[in-house]
């Protein structure tokens, strides 16, 4: 099958990055274009280092835009240092590449790509949904002309990781995620619920420090600083793969077993509700059922860990 047409956005960030070098291994999409917005990064910053690891994995090919700085009504508030480093990747330094980021905006290259590719192009999004809101703004036919949108984002039935129901994706910037949910495009939401289940050891990182790729040993130290931080969460050095586990349901290396058709809300008040996806999953005791007219499928469970097979595919790549 010839690989399918993809418009990745991203925010990269540490399992970004993860998520990034994933598809750049995998035969059965084709990267299309890249855009990046603020999130764990500037969209300035994460454009860079979406370069810089591009060219380390000898994909100095594909085109990278910037996008949205700020979310659609407030200011960036600057990211998350103590998570993802202040330079998104973990304050490793990454040989600088010599490309620099298209001249067109993310959401400009998101309709070219749309258009370009009618029923074909798969969106993959990691981060805020800024630029995709923005593209549905200046051409809300280019719902009809995506094939997927897999998003990375949301919290269905546990807590948020933002605030006690937002998950950061949808926090950062609900106004634009609502914009996004509301579209009349397949939405393929995969949230907390399942990215937190997935998770890294730190003998996959040390695995992939051991790999004799230049690009594998990076990530393994950009790894280091995002182990730190999930000690909070998991009592020891390891982590969650969110971004990872969006890209390989894209892939269809990893499938959803359960992932019903529901309407999904995002809460875009100022309340403490603000950055909740709202998915009416009622009734689905007995199974998933899908809800006649709705557009998003919320991953809750998935066939297989998503670790060996994303450890496969890095260590796999030669570039
Ligand atoms: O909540 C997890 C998401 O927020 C991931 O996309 C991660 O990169 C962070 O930005
Ligand atoms: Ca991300």
């Amino acid at each position: 099958m010839a690989p399918r047409p993809v418009y990745f956005d991203c925010d990269t960030g540490v399992d970004d990055a993860l998520a990034l070098v994933y598809l750049m291994a995998s035969p059965e999409v084709s990267l299309a274009g890249i855009g990046t917005v603020s999130g764990n990064i500037d969209a300035r910053r994460a454009a860079r280092n979406t370069l810089d690891l591009l060219a380390l994995g000898g994909r100095g090919d594909v085109p990278v835009a910037v996008g949205a700085m700020d979310p659609l009504t407030h200011s960036f508030d600057g990211g998350v240092p103590h998570i993802h480093g202040h330079n998104g990747v973990g304050e490793v330094e990454l040989p600088p590449a010599e490309r620099t980021p298209e001249a067109e905006s993310a959401a400009d290259m998101l309709v070219r790509l749309a258009h370009e590719h009618p029923g074909e192009l798969d969106v993959i999004a990691i981060g805020p949904l800024t630029n995709l809101a923005v593209a549905l703004k200046q051409d809300p036919s280019i719902a009809d002309l995506v094939h997927e949108v897999i998003i990375m984002g949301g919290a269905a039935l546990v807590p948020g990781n933002l605030s006690a129901v937002g998950e950061a994706n949808i926090y950062n910037d609900p106004e634009a995620a609502q914009v996004v949910m509301e579209a009349p495009w397949q939405v393929v939401l995969v949230p907390l619920d399942v990215t937190l289940e997935n998770t890294f050891e730190e003998s996959d990182r040390l695995a992939l420090a051991a790999s004799d790729s230049a690009l594998n040993q990076a990530l393994a130290d950009i790894l280091d600083l995002y182990f730190d931080f999930y000690v909070g969460e998991y009592d020891r050095r390891m982590c969650a793969l969110h971004d990872p586990l969006a890209a390989a349901i894209a892939t269809g290396q990893i499938t959803a077993t359960r992932a019903p058709n529901v309407p999904v809300v995002v809460d875009d008040t100022q309340g403490p509700g603000r950055g909740q996806t709202i998915c009416d999953l009622r009734y689905q005791r007995n199974g998933p059922k899908d809800v006649e007219g709705a557009h998003v499928r919320v991953v809750l469970e998935t066939d297989q860990p998503l670790g060996p097979v994303l450890l496969e595919r890095l260590l796999g790549y030669t570039g």
